[in-house]
């Protein structure tokens, strides 16, 4: 091998020499080669990870197709990798309509983020959706928006189930959120007085690595029992407003939009670092903010301060994207538990018996990717 493929094949090697839960996944569909015969069409962000994952899946028999789920997080030397290796992959070029590309190649099974393909088949050709055995959902917002839609074949949603919130959502962007706050700013923890603002699944990784990195953590949660679990897990939980007078970092966890804006944010402390680790870029309402300051200085590519009128000097982070996605940073073994389940689901569809409509993934097969990750991890370092 050589070029470009070389450099994702030596990336997909390093994440396998110390968490194997991919070749472990791989070795099991290379004996029962459910895919055998079938087209899997599959829309993905097309990085190294996932061809770590493609690249088992394709041990398990079959055709795949795929095509990029976003221009901006599609790795060229993982395409020219997995097209090296026989798959057919849409990814940039003059014909943006990947997703039918994928879709006229007529799926038997489909792997989604964001359900692009399965809206694409349902809405532009309904006719081949009576071949379809199953799709499987990765992201948050696929699945958001597959409750709008009617869908005639099973489709697996990873997101509702419990490994995800308790792996992914919470050490994975527990860890790498403040991994990319270090990177872009130079800010080390130690010290440093936190806000976490929701105490979900992402709120509680949240604060937990805040407090490992040194940090003192407050938790500002609506929810009254959550308030409670924080007291005993052993943060302050006050309201935003006495906790903006006191925290130089406050980062949004919640799912919700315009949570923290210039109104809350007069009274806040000089300085304050806003950084959001929530879904999309809503939570902190960054217009509004901009709209109520005097002047605002972009210190960095991706790191702006605002002069609030009458208010606090405020810096924003990455304009309110989630931070560890905009950075790409953290660890992918959370990640990786989350596509060994998605390779579970992805053969328990092949199978067949599942009944129509979108369910959350069963709990048998979410305790299998748990035995495979937790073999993983004896196998690398215990
Ligand atoms: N950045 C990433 O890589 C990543 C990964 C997974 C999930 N997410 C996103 O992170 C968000 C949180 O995920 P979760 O699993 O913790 O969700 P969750 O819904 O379990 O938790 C959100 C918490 O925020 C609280 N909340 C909502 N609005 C509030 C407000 N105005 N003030 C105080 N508390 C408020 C809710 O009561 C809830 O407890 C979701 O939007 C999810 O899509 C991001």
């Amino acid at each position: 091998m050589h070029g470009r493929a070389a450099k994702a094949a030596s990336e997909i090697a390093r994440v396998n020499a110390f968490f194997p839960v991919m070749p472990l996944l791989g070795n099991r569909l290379a004996r029962s080669r459910p895919f055998e015969g079938l087209t899997v069409g599959v829309s993905a962000h097309l990085t190294s990870y996932i061809g770590a994952l493609l690249q088992e899946l394709a041990l398990g028999g079959g055709r795949f197709v795929l095509c990029a789920a976003s221009e901006a997080t599609t790795d060229p030397s993982v395409v020219d990798l997995l097209r090296g290796a026989g798959m057919e992959v849409h990814a940039a070029g003059a014909r943006k309509d990947h997703q039918m590309l994928v879709i006229d190649e007529e799926p038997d099974l489909i792997v989604d983020a964001g359900a692009n393909l399965i809206g694409t088949l349902l809405h532009r050709r309904p006719e081949l959706v009576a071949r379809v055995r199953g799709a499987v959902e990765l992201s948050k917002s696929g699945s958001e928006r597959l409750k709008q839609l009617s869908v005639p074949f099973p489709v697996l949603d990873l997101n509702e189930g419990r490994l995800k919130p308790a792996i992914e959502n919470r050490h994975g962007v527990g860890e790498g959120l403040w991994q990319a706050v270090q990177q872009l700013t130079g800010i080390h923890l130690s010290g440093r007085r936190v806000g976490v603002l929701g105490y979900g699944p992402v709120g509680r990784g949240l604060a937990a690595y805040a407090r490992a990195g040194g940090a003192a953590v407050e938790v500002i949660e609506r929810d009254p029992i959550l308030q409670l679990v924080a007291h005993y897990d052993g943060f302050p939980a006050p309201t935003l407003e006495e906790a903006l007078q006191r925290v130089g970092l406050l980062v949004t966890a919640t799912g919700g939009r315009g949570v923290i804006g210039p109104e809350a944010l007069r009274g806040a402390r000089d300085g304050l670092v806003l950084i959001n680790a929530g879904h999309g870029d809503a939570e902190i309402n960054v217009a509004a903010i901009r709209g109520a300051s005097r002047a605002y200085d972009q210190i960095t590519e991706r790191v702006t301060a605002y002069h609030l009128e009458d208010g606090p000097r405020v810096v924003v982070l990455a304009d309110g994207h989630p931070l560890n996605i905009v950075m790409n940073a953290g660890s992918p073994e959370p990640l990786l538990v989350h596509f060994a389940a998605l390779g579970l689901a992805l053969e328990r569809l092949a199978v067949g018996g599942l009944p129509a409509g979108v369910s959350v993934v069963p709990a048998e097969l979410e305790a299998e990717a748990a035995r495979l990750a937790i073999k993983a991890h004896g196998r690398a370092h215990g």
